[in-house]
């Protein structure tokens, strides 16, 4: 052993807070933080979501509260959810101007102006009495192409109600394309898309199907979305159709089980990189420290940076609010 060493001391960096506060190589920053919220036709209270707490299905009127909340916590955006009062197979009240969306959009946007961007999510499960993402064939599989001419009015309903952002989630093959098209003859060219690309068919987001009313009544969604054990090289197909038919930001849905996913995105693309931290992703963390089994706050900016670290720009999170407040 010579007399210098180790002269390498990797720990030299680590000594005070400040040295590693310094060289910290993964920022959050409130901007970079989207908070997903649920809003629910014709109810007097907000109706807490047992699977996640903390969570609401909100009134018209919290919601609005909630938004200002979160836009003087400095949030980067909004993204809201739907729970109509009334559902049929074709989920009619998702692209009715006086659905529960466009009058929250109108709403929310009314309540913080362009302070943070307020989009909501694009989809049919949450309208339809069934809960699949689209229309049904006589079988039962979910119709792709009907289903895109849905999406395509829904996107002009919510672009028209006053959403900043478009962010379809159903996993039709073409929907990026066929919404582009609709935006575009609308008169609605500039509004940006932001494409769910790999979505996967995940168990992760259980809660948010008690959040938005939305389990499928029977089958499930392994069809259309994405297998978990499919190669990486699907997800990418998938960001590419996305990108040729017009996104403008692409998402990973789940986080934390594909940081390999964002980070293969991130290389890859060269557009804005999102990813969701989904329900189930935030109820493990609640559960178990509600257990006093771990330290909540350190696990989830822990989560946030490592989701940050594999590439996210922008992370969709429950907790965007609180998170926000705290940097
Ligand atoms: C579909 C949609 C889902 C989520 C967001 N958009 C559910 C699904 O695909 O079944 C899940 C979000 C979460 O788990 O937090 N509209």
């Amino acid at each position: 052993m010579s007399a210098e060493f180790p002269v390498a001391r990797p720990r030299r960096l680590r000594r005070t807070s400040a040295l590693r506060r310094m060289v910290a190589g993964t920022r959050l920053h409130a901007a970079d933080l989207i908070l997903p919220m649920f809003v629910k036709e014709g109810i007097g209270e907000p109706h807490p979501v047992v699977s996640m707490p903390g969570v609401v299905q909100h009134t018209r009127d919290s919601l609005r509260k909630a938004a200002r909340e979160a836009a003087e916590a400095g949030v980067g955006g909004v993204i809201l959810f739907g729970i109509p009062a009334v559902k049929d197979a074709r989920g009619s009240a998702a692209d009715d101007p006086d659905g529960i969306l466009q009058v929250a959009l109108r709403d929310v946007r009314a309540e913080v102006g362009d302070a943070v961007v307020v989009m909501a999510d694009t989809c049919l499960d949450e309208f339809t009495d069934h809960g699949h993402c689209g229309i049904l064939t006589e079988s039962g599989d979910v119709d792709n192409d009907l289903t895109l001419e849905r999406y395509a009015s829904i996107a002009v309903a919510q672009a028209t109600a006053g959403s900043q952002m478009i962010a379809p989630s159903g996993m039709m093959d073409g929907q990026v394309g066929v919404i582009r098209a609709a935006l575009d003859a609308a008169g609605f060219a500039d509004l940006p898309i932001l494409a769910y690309s790999a979505k996967y068919a995940s168990a992760f987001y259980g809660p948010f199907r008690d959040a938005a009313e939305c389990a499928p009544q029977f089958g499930d969604r392994s069809t259309h979305q994405q297998d978990p054990a499919g190669p990486l090289e699907e997800a990418l197909r998938e960001v590419r159709l996305d990108l040729a038919e017009g996104a403008d930001a692409v998402m990973v849905k789940p986080a934390l089980a594909y940081l390999d996913v964002i980070r293969r995105f991130r290389d890859e693309v060269d557009v804005p990189v999102a990813a969701y931290q989904v329900s189930g992703e935030y109820a493990m963390i609640e559960a178990a420290a509600a257990n006093g089994w771990v330290d909540r706050d350190r696990m989830i900016m822990e989560s946030l940076v490592s989701i940050k670290r594999a590439g996210a720009d922008l992370i969709l999170t429950y907790w965007a609010t609180e998170v926000a407040r705290r940097l």
